[in-house]
This record gives C-alpha cells, sequence and structure tokens, in this order.
C-alpha cells in the first residue's frame, strides 16, 4: 500500500519541479527588452527618456556602449563603477496630505477666508449652537493635497487620490432671476417661498447663504423700447429696465431673501430673449456676489426665455466683446450693459470653471431644451423643468443640489505631454477597477471615493522649461485640489556641467556624462573628424545602404570610415568597408570552417583546387563514381548522377539502383538489350555502332572472348544474352560484377552463322533441270509413237497378206457406198406450169470407219 503512494508523491513531485522550472525559465524572457532598444541611445538625456536604461557617466569607461540595461546586461554594469551608474527612478514624495474632514462646520468659511465683507463673524456665532468662537479649520475634502512627482519617461507612476464629501459643507445659492413682465408670478410665489427655501436648504447643510440678482436685457433698441415712456415704464407695473442687478449678497441673513425678492419690481422689454448671460457673467466674477472660497457654489438662474449671447450685441450696435470682468456700480448694476457685448458660451464656461461654480439652469418647459444644449457645453452644469408660476422651484433646487453633490467628477489640466488616467471601484469597494474619473451616487455626506491616478510622461517636451509642470487635479464644482509638482526626469545632471572644449574630445566639443558633444563641424566619438559641411554625410559613408546599421554594427564609424572591431581570436577578422566581412562565419562541415579544404571569404568559402560546394565538403574529381579499371565518362554506370564523389542512384519506373556504381539493379530486368550493341562492334565490328562511334559509346566494359559463353555461377548475377543479329547470326553473352564491383562481359568468340548458298544458281539449274525434263518426256513420247506406229504398220501388213476379199468381188466386203437416193412420191410434175420437175437427193455421207481390230 505504501509504495504505491510514495510513488505518486513522486511523480507530482517532478511533475510540479519540472513546470516550475518551465516557468521560471520563462520569466526572464517575458519581462526583458530587446537590449538593442539601450544600446543604441548615444546621450545620457536619450538614455534615461528610454524606460529602464541606465547611463554609465565614467570616464574610463571603454566599453560602448554605454547605454544599457541593468537587469539584463549584467557585465556592463559589473564593469561600470556603482557611482558612475545614472539610473534615476520615479519619486513620489507627499508634500501635504491632511486628513478628510468629518464636518465642515458653520464655522469654517466665516472670518479669515471669507474674501467678501458681507456676512459677518457675528452673524454665525448667533446661528451656531456653540456660542464659544472656534479656530477656524479648513475643511478637507480631497486627499492627499500637495505632491512631488519625479518622473521619468514613459514609466509610469500610480498613486491614491480619496474624496470625501464632508457634512454640513457651506454652500452659496445666488438666485438669479428673469424679471422681465412674464415673470411677475414667479417672482410673487418665489418671495413665498422663500423660506421654504431656507428651511429645506439649512437642513441640508447648516452652513447655508443665499443671494439674489435679477436681469431684464440691455437698454437698447431692438432688446428694450426706447421711447421715453417705455423706458420708464414699459408696462403698468414695470420699472425702467436694467442690464443686470444685484440685490443682495449671499448672507446668512436668509430671511431677507423673501424681503428683497419682494422688493424687486418687474419690468419690461421687448423681444423674447433676454440678457440672461451679462447677468451670469457679473454674478460669477463679481466679488460684491461674496462667494466663500471653500463651500458648494450654486447659481441658479431661472428664466422662461431663452438668452442672448455674443455677436447679438451688434444687432443694437454694440460691437465691443465682453471682457469678463466684473463691472458693477454702487448700486448694484451692471455698468458696461450698454457697452459691452454679451459674453460667449465658452466666456462663460471659462469664469464658471474658474470659479467652481455649479450652474442650475431652472426653466420652463417651453425653453428647456435649448438651456440643456447650453448646459452641455457648460462644466457642472444642470437643468430643471420649471412650473410657469416657479411653485416647484424649492423641489427643484433640492433635487439638483442633491443630483450635483452625490456625483464627484475628477479633472484635471495636464499636458498632451502627461498622461493621466483615472481608475476607481466608487462606492464598491470590493469592485473591480473601472477606468473612469467619475462616481455617482455618493450620499450626501460620509461617502469616501479613492481614485487610482495613473500619470505616465509620455514624451519630454522639448523645452527644457517644460520639464516642470504644475498639474491640478480637482473635484468639478469643489475649489479643493490636489496640486502635483511634476519634474520630468528628461535631463541628465551630468549633462548641464559639461567639460568646453575639452581636451578629451579634442578641444573641439563638450565633455559630459562621459561622451563628447561636438561642436558644430567636429564629429566622431572624441570630435577628431571635422568637416565642412554636412555631417549626415560622412555618417552615411558608414552605412550599408542594405541594412541601414552603421558599420554593419561590427565597428565604429571614424571620421567617415568602418573601423571595425577586433576579435579577441586574433586569426579571426572584421573586413569590408561597411565591416560587412569576415573569415570566421561560413558554412561548416563537421565542424570545419569549409571543411578545412578553403579560405573563408567574406562569409563565402572559396574551395582549394579539387573542392567544391558551399562548404567545400565535395570533391571536384569524378574518378570514385566509376571502377579504376573502365576509361570513358560514364559514372555511375549511367544510372545516376556523381554528386561529391558519390554515386547518387537513379530510381526509374523499373525499379532502384543500387550499387557502389549503381550498377546493381534487382528490380531493373536484365542489361542484355543495352550492352548488345557494344558486344556486337567490340567483339564481331559489326552492327548500328560504327568506327568512332564504338570507341566512344562503349565504355562500360571490354569484352572478354569466351568460347562458348555459359552462366556457370548463377549467384553471382551472371546473365546470358541471347541474340541473333540480321545476318541470322546467332551470339551469346554473359554479363556480371565481379568482386571489385566491375562489369564484366564475356562474348562468344565468333557468331553461329548458316553456310552460304547461291540463289541464281539454284534458280537457273532448276529452270535447266525442267527443260531437260520436258525434253525427255517428248522424246519419250516420240518413240512411244513411234514404236506403236511401226507396231500397227507391221501388223496391217500381216493382216492384208491374209486378207482374200480382194480377189473375189474386187470389193471391199465392208465398203458401202458413201452416197443413198430418195424419190418423193408426192411429186407428178403437174398443177403448177411454173413448177419444174425436181428431185431431191439427199446424199447422206456416212463415214463409216471400221476399226480393223474391232472387227476382229
Ligand atoms: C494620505 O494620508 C492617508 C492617511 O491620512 C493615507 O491613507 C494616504 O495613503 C496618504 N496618501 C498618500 C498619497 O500618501
Ligand atoms: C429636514 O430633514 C428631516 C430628516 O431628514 C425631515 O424630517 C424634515 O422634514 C426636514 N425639514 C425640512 C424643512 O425639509
Ligand atoms: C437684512 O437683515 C438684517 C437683520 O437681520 C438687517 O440688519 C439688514 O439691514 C437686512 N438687509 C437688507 C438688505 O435688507
Ligand atoms: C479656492 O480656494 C483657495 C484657498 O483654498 C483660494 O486661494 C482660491 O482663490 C479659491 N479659488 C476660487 C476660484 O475661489
Ligand atoms: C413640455 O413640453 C413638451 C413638448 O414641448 C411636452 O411634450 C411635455 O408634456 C411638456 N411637459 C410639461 C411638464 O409640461
Ligand atoms: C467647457 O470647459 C470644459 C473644461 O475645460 C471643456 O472640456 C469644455 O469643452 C468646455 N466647453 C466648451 C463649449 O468650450
Ligand atoms: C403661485 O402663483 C400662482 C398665481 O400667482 C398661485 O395660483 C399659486 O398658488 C402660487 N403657488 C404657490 C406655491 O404659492
Ligand atoms: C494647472 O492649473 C494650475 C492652477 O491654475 C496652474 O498653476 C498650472 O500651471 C496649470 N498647469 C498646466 C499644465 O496648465
Ligand atoms: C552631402 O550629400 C549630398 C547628396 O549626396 C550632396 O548634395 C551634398 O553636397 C553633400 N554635402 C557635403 C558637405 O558633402
Ligand atoms: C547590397 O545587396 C546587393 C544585393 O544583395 C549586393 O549586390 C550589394 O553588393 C550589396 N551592397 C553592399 C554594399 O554590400
Ligand atoms: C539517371 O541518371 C542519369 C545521370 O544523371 C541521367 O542522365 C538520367 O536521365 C537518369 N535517368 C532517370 C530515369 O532518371
Ligand atoms: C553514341 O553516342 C552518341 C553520344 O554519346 C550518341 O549521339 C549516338 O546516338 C550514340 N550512337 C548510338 C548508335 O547509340
Amino acid at each position: 500500500m505504501d509504495v504505491p503512494s510514495t510513488k505518486h508523491i513522486l511523480t507530482n513531485c517532478l511533475i510540479v519541479s519540472v513546470i516550475s522550472t518551465i516557468v521560471i525559465a520563462q520569466i526572464p524572457q517575458r519581462y526583458s527588452l530587446p537590449p538593442n532598444v539601450c544600446t543604441l541611445k548615444e546621450t545620457c538625456h536619450e538614455c534615461i527618456q528610454t524606460p529602464s536604461c541606465s547611463w554609465c557617466f565614467d570616464p574610463d569607461y571603454i566599453n560602448s556602449p554605454r547605454c544599457f540595461q541593468p537587469s539584463t546586461s549584467l557585465q556592463p554594469n559589473a564593469l561600470c563603477p556603482e557611482e558612475y551608474v545614472f539610473n534615476p527612478d520615479n519619486v513620489l514624495s507627499v508634500i501635504e496630505n491632511l486628513t478628510l474632514s468629518e464636518t465642515g462646520g458653520i464655522y469654517a468659511g466665516s472670518g479669515s477666508i471669507e474674501e467678501s465683507g458681507s456676512g459677518t463673524f457675528s452673524g454665525s456665532v448667533n446661528s451656531g449652537s456653540g456660542g464659544i468662537p472656534e479656530v477656524p479649520k479648513r475643511i478637507v475634502q480631497v486627499s492627499p493635497q500637495r505632491l512631488h512627482l519625479k518622473l521619468r519617461a514613459r514609466q509610469s507612476d500610480r498613486f491614491t487620490m480619496s474624496y470625501k464629501q464632508a457634512q454640513d459643507y457651506p454652500l452659496d445659492l445666488y438666485y438669479l432671476m428673469d424679471l422681465s413682465s412674464s415673470m411677475h408670478d414667479d417672482k410673487e410665489n418665489l418671495s413665498k417661498l422663500g423660506n421654504k427655501l431656507v428651511l429645506t436648504m439649512k437642513n441640508l447643510t447648516s452652513d447655508f447663504r443665499l443671494g439674489f440678482g435679477s436681469f431684464v436685457d440691455k437698454v437698447v433698441m431692438p432688446y428694450v423700447s426706447t421711447l421715453k415712456q417705455k423706458l420708464q415704464h414699459p408696462c403698468e407695473i414695470c420699472v425702467a429696465p436694467y442690464g443686470f442687478r444685484h440685490h443682495m449678497s449671499l448672507s446668512i441673513n436668509t430671511h431677507n431673501f423673501s424681503t428683497e425678492v419682494d422688493r424687486a419690481q418687474v419690468s419690461g422689454n421687448l423681444d423674447a430673449p433676454e440678457g440672461g448671460f451679462d447677468a451670469i457673467m457679473q454674478a460669477v466674477v463679481c466679488p460684491e456676489i461674496g462667494w466663500r472660497l471653500q463651500a458648494r457654489r450654486l447659481l441658479v438662474f431661472s428664466t422662461d426665455a431663452s438668452f442672448h449671447y455674443a455677436g447679438d450685441g451688434k444687432l443694437g450696435g454694440i460691437v465691443k466683446p465682453n471682457d469678463g470682468e466684473c463691472h458693477m456700480d454702487n448700486n448694484g448694476y451692471y455698468s458696461q450693459s450698454i457697452y459691452q457685448d454679451y459674453p460667449s458660451i465658452e466666456q462663460i464656461n471659462l469664469s464658471i470653471r474658474k470659479k467652481s461654480i455649479n450652474a442650475i439652469f431652472a426653466v420652463t418647459n417651453s425653453t428647456i431644451s435649448i438651456y440643456r444644449e447650453l448646459a452641455k457645453s457648460i462644466e457642472g452644469a444642470s437643468v430643471g423643468v420649471l412650473e410657469g408660476d416657479s411653485s416647484n422651484i424649492v423641489d427643484l433646487i433640492v433635487e439638483q443640489y442633491k443630483k450635483i453633490s452625490s456625483t464627484v467628477s475628477l479633472k484635471h489640466n495636464a499636458s498632451s505631454a502627461v498622461s493621466l488616467k483615472f481608475f476607481s471601484s466608487c462606492l464598491n469597494p470590493d469592485g473591480i477597477l473601472l477606468n473612469t474619473n467619475e462616481c455617482s451616487g455618493l450620499r450626501v455626506v460620509g461617502d469616501t471615493v479613492d481614485f487610482k491616478v495613473e500619470i505616465e510622461v509620455l514624451k519630454c517636451p522639448k523645452n527644457p522649461k517644460d520639464h516642470f509642470q504644475t498639474i491640478q487635479i480637482r473635484p468639478v464644482g469643489i475649489n479643493e485640489t490636489l496640486i502635483i509638482d511634476l519634474e520630468m526626469l528628461c535631463e541628465c545632471p551630468c549633462e548641464k556641467n559639461g567639460q568646453r572644449n575639452s581636451p578629451r574630445c579634442s578641444s573641439a566639443g563638450t565633455y559630459k556624462c562621459g561622451v563628447c558633444d561636438c561642436n558644430p563641424g567636429a564629429f566622431g566619438t572624441k570630435c577628431e573628424c571635422h568637416t565642412g559641411g554636412d555631417i549626415r554625410n560622412v555618417t552615411m559613408n558608414c552605412i550599408n545602404p542594405n541594412t541601414t546599421v552603421e558599420c554593419s554594427g561590427r565597428g565604429d564609424c571614424v571620421c567617415g570610415h568602418c573601423v571595425c572591431r577586433e576579435r579577441p581570436n586574433k586569426l579571426e577578422m572584421i573586413t569590408g568597408k561597411f565591416c560587412e566581412c569576415d573569415n570566421f562565419s561560413c558554412e561548416r562541415h563537421n565542424g570545419k570552417l569549409c571543411s578545412d579544404h578553403g579560405e573563408c571569404i567574406c562569409g563565402k568559402c572559396q574551395c582549394n583546387p579539387g573542392w567544391k560546394g558551399s562548404n567545400c565538403a565535395c570533391q571536384d574529381s569524378t574518378d570514385s563514381c566509376k571502377p579504376a579499371t573502365l576509361k570513358g565518362d560514364t559514372l555511375c554506370s549511367g544510372a545516376g548522377t556523381c554528386e561529391c564523389g558519390v554515386c547518387v542512384c537513379n530510381v526509374t519506373d523499373n525499379g532502384r539502383f543500387t550499387g557502389k556504381f549503381c550498377e546493381k539493379c534487382p528490380t531493373c530486368g536484365d542489361r542484355c538489350l543495352e550492352f548488345k550493341d557494344c558486344v556486337r562492334c567490340q567483339q564481331y565490328k559489326t552492327g548500328p555502332l560504327k568506327g568512332n562511334e564504338c570507341g566512344s559509346n562503349c565504355t562500360l566494359f571490354i569484352p572478354v572472348p569466351a568460347k562458348e559463353p555459359v552462366v556457370a555461377n548463377e549467384e553471382n548475377g551472371e546473365v546470358l544474352c541471347h541474340y541473333e543479329d540480321e545476318e541470322g547470326c546467332r551470339f551469346n553473352f554473359i554479363y556480371f560484377y565481379d568482386e571489385k564491383q566491375v562489369l564484366v562481359v564475356k562474348a562468344q568468340e565468333q557468331r553461329d552463322c548458316p553456310p552460304t548458298v547461291h540463289i541464281p544458281a539454284i534458280i537457273l539449274g532448276v529452270i535447266a533441270a525442267v527443260v531437260l525434263i520436258g525434253l525427255a518426256i517428248l522424246l519419250l513420247w516420240k518413240l512411244l509413237t513411234t514404236i506403236h506406229d511401226r507396231r500397227e504398220f507391221a501388223r496391217f501388213e500381216k493382216e492384208k497378206m491374209m486378207a482374200k476379199w480382194d480377189t473375189i468381188n474386187g470389193e471391199n466386203p465392208i465398203y458401202k457406198q458413201a452416197t443413198s437416193t430418195f424419190k418423193n412420191p408426192t411429186y407428178s410434175g403437174k398443177g403448177n406450169p411454173c413448177a419444174q420437175k425436181r428431185d431431191f437427193t439427199y446424199t447422206v455421207s456416212i463415214l463409216n470407219y471400221l476399226d480393223q481390230s474391232s472387227v476382229d
């Protein structure tokens, strides 16, 4: 039982250790940069503007490059003394980090921090609970407040920034009201609702101040009727029109609000849009309004009409652009109303942003869409729908205030050379970090939101003055900031106090950080070279157009010429105009440069005579590709190629040639046909190969004459070939490979030819024979007939002599008259007088030949 479990553990251990070895082995590869990123940098500031590169400014340091990567290249680091290595790192120091305030408190905004005189300390004592004046304390909602950061280019740094809304944070609310006649009912409702507004707001924060201002429009045609009577009383209940009037500064005497609103009187104008932008600008910038330094600032802008903006002033002949300054007379009126044009949206945006004011546009349904658009262009602005009679104004303000204060959105003013990124999980501390600068849903007080800020110098600015920057990060609508004093580590200190015209630089350059910064016209690592013209032409001389690397990376460009580096092995040399050649990087064979049969010249083997191939491993001679006994050019038995002195045999459809000279082919069938012609011409001097052809075409073998070639040894691969030529002569030969793999052909000494025949003689003989035989037959026939005739004659004679009938009748008894006579019995000679008596005589001749012998 024990054994398998131990085995198991061992196996597991082995696997784990193997895996961890693999993982460990891969770590350095994954995290190291390509080393030449550093080594290509030639000056100290270029070097340290590259992440993770270090500069060695030791004057006696000879190993170039001076810019190296300390983590990977241990060699230069070891050679450069520690005190001469310049490798600055990011340094973050916290200059101010006050803890976040829990409460604002009603004293916070009063006294010393307050800008304007309105609202006195005594007032706060009255409304405060303590009664004993407390030391004014600063409210902290953003932490830390100030950082000093030294940053190297493209090496980002991170820190955490917290935002917390303090309880009872001071709140300033300036109510800016359109008092054109259409707003008459609103004004009345507002004055009625004033106290409710104050109570509700005080419920949200105990430190609440309220102010009030109103506007109509520029008192110029065509905005306002300038008829004298209309100018006095545009309508029955109207007072004279005005541009903007500041009624009541931000004050803790909030109960004055209702009275002030009540006291204000509506006025009248002509066109629908109103001069609200003039009023916003004055309300934002004028110190008389009394914005506190540390407070949430709300500017409630209530109207039922749209607005005039920059450029509209031209209608009334006003061309002077708005200067964005405060122009308020002693009575609280805007004095430049008829001299300056309306401000632009961008001007409003800018001044509102500078003052960290949240604008709330409380507008009626009829114009809500245009104000929604306007709010998009103004930082921190929001829009609420106002009832026609402003009856919902309190709810609207509370709702917008809660919306504003439950959201934190961070803004910064870093230049484009610096990248700032915010990451936050907002109110969910365990949640994932999102790339966002905004968190919403904060409860009115108490929630802390952490933002991880990632800051990175993307590129060192050209101007050294820009290496120091002050960056401000602030929540929208809150006058609290995190200030970062950023120092970009873009320069080396040793570069600042270089030694001018140093002897180390041939008195033609400034020696700094261990290298020479040559004066114009001089160049070279020690400024030892001089040129009248463009230095680029000189360095171009060192750059192989094929590679674009100076001196192929294996030498130094000295005064426009490459000085190639030396090798530890003195026999190894780098040469060439661009150090592009060397005598040690040629092809090797079995570890030997050019197989020891050649010279390495500029990366190519130059082979000794008798050798060839890219690595000189091939013998030039083909002698080893054919049996030594044979003359002629046929290599590898004609069934293969001679490569590098070795036969590479063909593979044909018939089979595969083998053997040292490709002489064997067990599956190829015999080679009788191939050898036939040569055997014929060499042995019998016949066949298609004539004269010289025989000598040149037949190089594989010389036939050995044999009396009667027979296959004596079948195992030897002897093959018997049997042919009959066109002369009808037969001949045999055998071929085989002897023990030296030499082809041996044994051919029959003489052909077996049939005896010769004379055909014309035969034909003549036959003809003569036929003629003679014919003659003989004719003679014989003649002889026989003659004999027969004689014999007949003799018999005739004998019979004649024996015959007696001749004397009795004088007639031959067997002779019959050859003529017969007949008479027509019906013919009488009457009837026809013309008829002549005629006798027909039929003569019948009968040749009656009687054979004498038949009579016998
Ligand atoms: C600021 O101080 C708080 C504690 O008061 C600390 O948690 C925070 O890390 C500090 N911030 C920095 C940037 O040091
Ligand atoms: C003030 O707030 C409390 C609790 O939040 C609420 O009960 C009270 O009605 C509020 N008062 C006013 C005037 O809104
Ligand atoms: C505001 O009220 C205070 C007393 O609470 C009074 O002294 C002051 O004159 C009033 N201001 C205005 C502008 O009515
Ligand atoms: C913001 O507050 C600081 C003091 O904390 C003050 O110097 C500065 O003027 C304020 N900025 C504005 C726009 O009120
Ligand atoms: C506001 O006006 C839109 C059309 O302009 C209308 O659909 C909507 O009902 C109005 N809302 C109110 C509360 O009057
Ligand atoms: C208003 O200011 C913000 C912050 O600077 C800016 O992002 C925005 O573009 C400005 N709006 C306009 C219309 O210029
Ligand atoms: C607002 O004024 C109108 C008419 O002037 C009136 O009918 C209405 O009740 C007022 N609303 C409030 C909340 O006072
Ligand atoms: C950012 O704003 C601060 C305060 O207004 C200013 O001192 C600083 O120069 C600004 N930084 C940049 C980069 O504009
Ligand atoms: C540099 O090279 C360019 C083009 O080859 C040539 O026109 C120029 O005259 C050269 N300058 C010097 C100083 O040799
Ligand atoms: C550049 O490459 C071409 C083609 O590879 C070659 O012919 C030429 O010699 C090379 N030039 C140098 C300077 O090496
Ligand atoms: C066999 O090799 C010889 C010699 O290289 C070549 O001439 C011939 O074409 C080859 N035959 C075949 C069938 O590949
Ligand atoms: C002899 O060899 C030559 C070339 O080697 C060739 O052209 C010629 O055809 C050959 N003769 C015969 C009869 O095969």
